[in-house]
């Protein structure tokens, strides 16, 4: 949710900021700008995508060694170029990038409106801006001071890159709730939301913690908390593939992710799942092992598609492991007071590692004694770092908005860890659990076959790319598939899509049906194969288009249906990660039939770092 990216060394800021901006799209982009700081400080700023501010930027002077560059996702504003960052205060002494919100902002704003200071646009940032410059010169402070003393009358989350003019050697970035990475090179620094437009150049990093202020310079660096306390930068070593941040041939990165499966799910259970030996080892969460084998409730927390990957998380842990499961949405559980015992296992599930309900809601069941774990895609982004324990997803950086790998990620890790609780708890036995783990590692070539029959997938995508409503059923295991099929086709296609459990069609969404209706039945053959046709049997006597999704040599479906796609049969516990399959590939075809961003769905954005 907003990109920043700044720079200060000895290099041209500019193809660096640009180039960064570009990774950092997914992020948001109805708007994109820089900063460059040259004696005086040029903005350049323009509604639309990176590519359009390129475009806009090419005829201008943008040299200069010290710069910032922000592309944006809305939240005060509606996206012009007014409202884009960076954004100057009053007098023109500082420049910012901001990602967050200031929710003080209007109570602030007046304040400075009564001090004389004039606002051009609707934004939260510029309040920011004007307070910062209002305490410079009011106080006769350095920049840093006032960055710091402004800060400490904030309520809200930041990631912020500042510039003075009348310090041009420094760089400024404070970090609240939003993501800030610093990259350290030999002489220079880089600023960033995450890592990926910092690998290309260093893979040495800080991250930011809540509250931390860095001061940056062509020499050095320093760190402070807002309220003046030194720091002792901590430095990692980023192991990030500059080709995994490429498209590799594919026209998106959501298709390139999708084909990628087989291989991010390998690396998901590789090194964790023994097929030989016939064992689990999930080094992150050996400390809480023991809490868990006891654990009297898991609650799983998350948003989106991570929120889909819990549901299939309470199928797996309630029967492999006989552990009850509620899963709720973070923004919902985070305001509804929960009931948290201090015995509760929270799992929160993230790509990202930065969605901000997420975050709090973490916080929430810290602070009731809870142990609190995560499973995240990002390496070192804040939910890893804030939960006491928890599983790296390995999926490698996904850069299409709609999530395809770290979906099937995800649910790898849940049935990895519901597997070993199972068997720990003696739930289920050696050959159930040998069984488990040797169809675990069938999973990727069972991909590999689905993903070769995408030609079929495209066919079927014509005749259905104008309609107007899908439906998409499920039960079981299959409950959640379902939901996270017509989320896919929502969020990319713009077709409204609703995921029901096939049972509960009965109760509303039948009275939808009619022969316009094309509905995705999800009937591959599990334990409730026989009732799942007789849900068919319910579509079709309504004149509705069943497209369904079976196993392998299934006949009686192919009766029924209208349309008919073949997976591989597993078992039961897995099978969300092969039925998801198909409905990913029907939304990327949709979409890119009908013409949309595949990879920038309007009005969405990859991280949500704001509530
Ligand atoms: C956004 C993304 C979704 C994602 C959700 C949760 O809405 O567009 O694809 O599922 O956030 O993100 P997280 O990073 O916490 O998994």
């Amino acid at each position: 949710m907003c990109g920043i990216v700044g720079y200060i060394g000895n290099k041209q800021a500019y193809p660096i900021l640009i180039n960064g901006l570009k990774r950092l799209e997914y992020r948001g982009y109805d708007s994109a700008g820089v900063a460059i700081l040259n004696k005086e400080i040029k903005i350049f700023k323009k509604k639309g995508k990176v590519s359009d501010l390129d475009d806009f930027v090419s005829s201008k002077d943008v040299s200069g060694t010290v710069g910032i560059g922000h592309t944006r996702w809305a939240t005060h504003g509606e996206p012009n170029d007014l409202n884009a960052h960076p954004h100057s205060s009053m007098n023109n002494h500082f420049v910012l990038i901001h990602n967050g919100i200031i929710e003080n902002y209007s109570r602030l704003k007046e304040k400075l409106e009564d001090r004389g200071y004039i606002f051009y646009s609707d934004t939260d940032t510029e309040v920011l801006a004007n307070l910062i410059e209002y305490i410079y010169l009011k106080g006769k402070v350095s920049a840093e001071i006032a960055v710091r003393l402004a800060l400490s009358k904030v309520v809200g989350a930041y990631g912020l890159a500042i510039i003075c003019k009348g310090e041009p050697d420094k760089l400024i970035a404070a970090r609240k709730g939003s993501p800030l990475v610093i990259g350290v090179g030999e002489g220079e620094y880089y600023i960033a939301s995450d890592a990926t437009p910092i690998v290309e150049h260093t893979k040495s990093v800080i991250y930011l913690n809540d509250d931390d202020v860095a001061i940056l310079s062509k020499d050095g660096l320093s760190l402070k908390t807002i309220k003046n306390d030194k720091l002792t930068p901590k430095i990692h070593k980023i192991n990030l593939d500059i080709g995994e941040l490429e498209k590799n041939g594919f026209d998106h990165f959501m298709m390139k992710e999708i084909f990628e499966q087989p291989r991010s799910i390998l690396d998901t259970f590789r090194g964790r799942v023994s097929l030989d030996k016939k064992e689990i080892h999930l080094g992150g969460l050996y400390s809480v092992m023991p809490k868990l084998i006891e654990a009297k409730r898991i609650i799983i927390i998350g948003c989106g598609t991570s929120w889909h990957a819990g549901l299939v998380g309470e199928y797996l842990f309630e029967e492999l492991a006989r552990i009850p499961v509620e899963v709720e949405y973070a923004s919902e559980f985070r305001y509804r007071n929960p009931i948290i015992n201090e015995d509760d296992i929270v799992i929160a599930i993230s790509q990202s590692g930065e969605t901000a309900d997420t975050l709090a809601a973490i916080k929430l069941a810290k602070q009731a004694g809870a142990t609190v774990l995560g499973i995240c895609n990002v390496v070192g982004s804040s939910i890893p770092r804030e939960t006491h324990a928890g599983v790296y997803t390995h999926a490698g950086p996904e850069i299409g908005v709609a999530s395809t790998k770290a979906f099937t990620a995800q649910v790898t890790v849940l049935t990895m860890m519901a597997i070993a609780l199972g068997y720990e708890r003696e739930i289920i036995d050696k050959q159930n659990f040998d069984s488990l783990i040797n169809e675990l590692y069938n999973i990727p070539s069972k991909i590999e076959k689905i993903l070769k029959n995408n030609s079929q997938y495209l066919k079927i995508s014509k005749l259905f790319k104008d309609s107007t409503n899908f439906l998409y059923l499920g039960r079981g295991y299959l409950f959640p598939v379902a939901l996270e099929g017509a989320l896919k086709l929502k969020e990319i296609s713009y077709i409204h899509a609703e995921g029901y459990p096939a049972a509960e069609m009965k109760h509303g969404p039948i009275a939808l049906i009619d022969e316009k209706m094309p509905v995705v039945v999800l009937a591959t053959k599990d334990k409730s194969y026989e009732k799942i046709v007789s849900n068919i049997q319910e579509v079709k006597a309504r004149k509705g288009i069943v497209i369904a999704i079976v196993s392998e040599g299934d006949t009686i479906i192919k009766k029924m249906a209208n349309h008919v796609l073949e997976i591989p049969e597993t078992r039961d516990e897995l099978a969300a990660l092969l039925t998801v399959i198909p409905l990913q590939l029907l939304s990327y075809h949709i979409a890119v039939l009908r013409n949309c961003n595949v990879d920038q769905p309007r009005n969405l954005a990859k991280s949500v770092t704001v509530e």
